[in-house]
């Protein structure tokens, strides 16, 4: 894979499917190293529409429009960033060599779907995961958690991310809510769920995990260090980069990340995700793609994971060493109102060691990630305050 010169002839093209604020990331470290950069997403003005070469506006759930932008534009990689993409038409892509999909199409086809991941990891590679079971109406649910599961439970939709239509289930009388709530929020209008066992875990982890080729010429495996975290109605709102974690418990997360991702295969950083429990470690899912607790790495590595991607997916050598320990707190968006602005960021970039990304989403929602605050220290809690204290500073307001 050679790089070129973008707008020339000898580009090396690159389509990103889904452009939001870790899409313009990669776009970005694409673009350093020299490469023709093609924003995709379902509208217009999208973070990463705004730094790529060009863009198109497409529903990628909508295999022939997918397919119709493709064959336009003629990438060598094809990237999603996303979940919700026709991951069927990406396979085809792939076997017709049309592009190269990253990881694999594979990888994005069976990441989309909870069962598919779900079952890969515990019923074919073994792996130690929540009990589980999947259903397609409320009675089912009920089945699986008598039959079982047990209280407490979480059920999600098998298509969501993000925490949507997931529900904490702790008592018979929240069973008929959360099938609603997974009804009603789930990608597609699929009635299907997952029913998990509720993993009393002590903390949880994002492992890092990239694939990249290394020293002896063929695709190794690389670790960053293990990211905390902290959600919040399943969605991500501080993490820290290192994690402390017990010897035992580190090598069972790093065994766990290196066996699912080398059954996906390709080339590109993973985001695993782990629960942790004294020297117990449970597999949760797995993104084949750079993860949202992952932006503290804009902070706290040589390489940040947007810079690691970008590299593994064009072949190149990767370095997945921590500089600084450091840490991110969300910046939500407060209002729901077009076009806003933001007060206090001065007063946030004087936090000391602070730094800001803010997205430029054309539209903020009360509950929007429009912006994110990292920040080092010498130890990940001062990081986190840092992080926390910045990230309070900034204001949305109406324009
Ligand atoms: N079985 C479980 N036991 C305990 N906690 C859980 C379980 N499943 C999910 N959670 C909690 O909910 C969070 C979100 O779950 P999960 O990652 O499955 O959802 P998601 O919608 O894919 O979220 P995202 O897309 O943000 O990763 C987890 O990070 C964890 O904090
Ligand atoms: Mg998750």
């Amino acid at each position: 894979m050679r790089i070129g010169t973008p707008l020339a002839p000898s580009a090396l093209r690159v389509m990103l499917l889904g452009s939001g604020e870790l899409g313009k990331e990669v776009i970005i470290a694409l673009q350093r190293l020299g490469c023709e950069t093609i924003a995709v997403d379902r509208y217009t003005d999208a973070p990463g529409m705004q730094v790529a070469h060009r863009s198109h506006v497409v529903a990628m759930t909508d295999g022939p429009a997918l397919r119709a932008v493709i064959e336009r534009e003629k990438p060598h990689l094809v990237v999603p960033e996303i979940e919700a993409i026709a991951t069927d038409m990406l396979v085809e892509i792939e076997k017709e060599g049309l592009a190269e999909v990253i990881p694999t199409a594979r990888a994005a086809r069976l990441t989309m779907n909870r069962e598919g991941i779900r079952r890969l990891a515990a019923e074919e590679l073994g792996l130690p995961t929540s009990p589980y079971r999947f259903a397609d109406s409320l009675k089912e649910v009920q089945a699986a958690i008598d039959g079982g599961i047990g209280y407490p439970c979480v059920v999600k939709p098998v298509m969501s991310s993000s925490g949507k239509g997931q529900s904490l289930v702790k008592t018979p009388a929240d069973v008929a809510t959360a099938w609603d709530y997974a009804l009603s929020s789930g990608r597609v209008k699929q009635a299907r769920v997952i029913v998990e066992g509720f993993i009393d875990f002590d903390y949880e982890i994002t492992q890092l995990t990239v694939r990249a080729v290394g020293a002896s010429g063929q695709v190794e495996t690389f670790f960053c260090e293990p990211i905390g975290h902290v959600q919040v109605n399943g969605d991500y709102v501080e993490s820290w980069q290192p994690m402390a974690m017990t010897p035992a418990a580190l090598a069972k997360a790093r065994d766990i990340a290196a066996k699912i991702t080398g059954n996906l295969g390709g080339r590109g950083i993973f985001g695993v995700e782990l629960f942790v429990k004294g020297d117990d470690v449970w597999f949760s899912e797995v993104s084949p793609r750079p993860h949202d607790t992952g932006l503290v790495t804009l902070a706290t590595q040589r390489l940040s994971e947007f810079e690691l991607h970008a590299r593994a997916i064009l072949g190149l050598p990767v370095d997945t060493s921590l500089r600084r320990p450091g840490a991110s707190a969300v910046i939500y968006g407060a209002l729901q109102e077009k076009g806003i602005a933001f007060d206090g960021v001065a007063d946030a970039l004087a936090v000391p060691e602070s730094d800001l990304r803010l997205f430029g989403k054309p539209e903020s929602f009360v509950k929007r990630r429009m912006g994110v605050a990292v920040a080092n220290a010498d130890t990940t809690d001062e990081a986190r305050l840092r992080a926390k204290l910045a990230a309070g500073k900034v204001r949305p307001v109406k324009a």
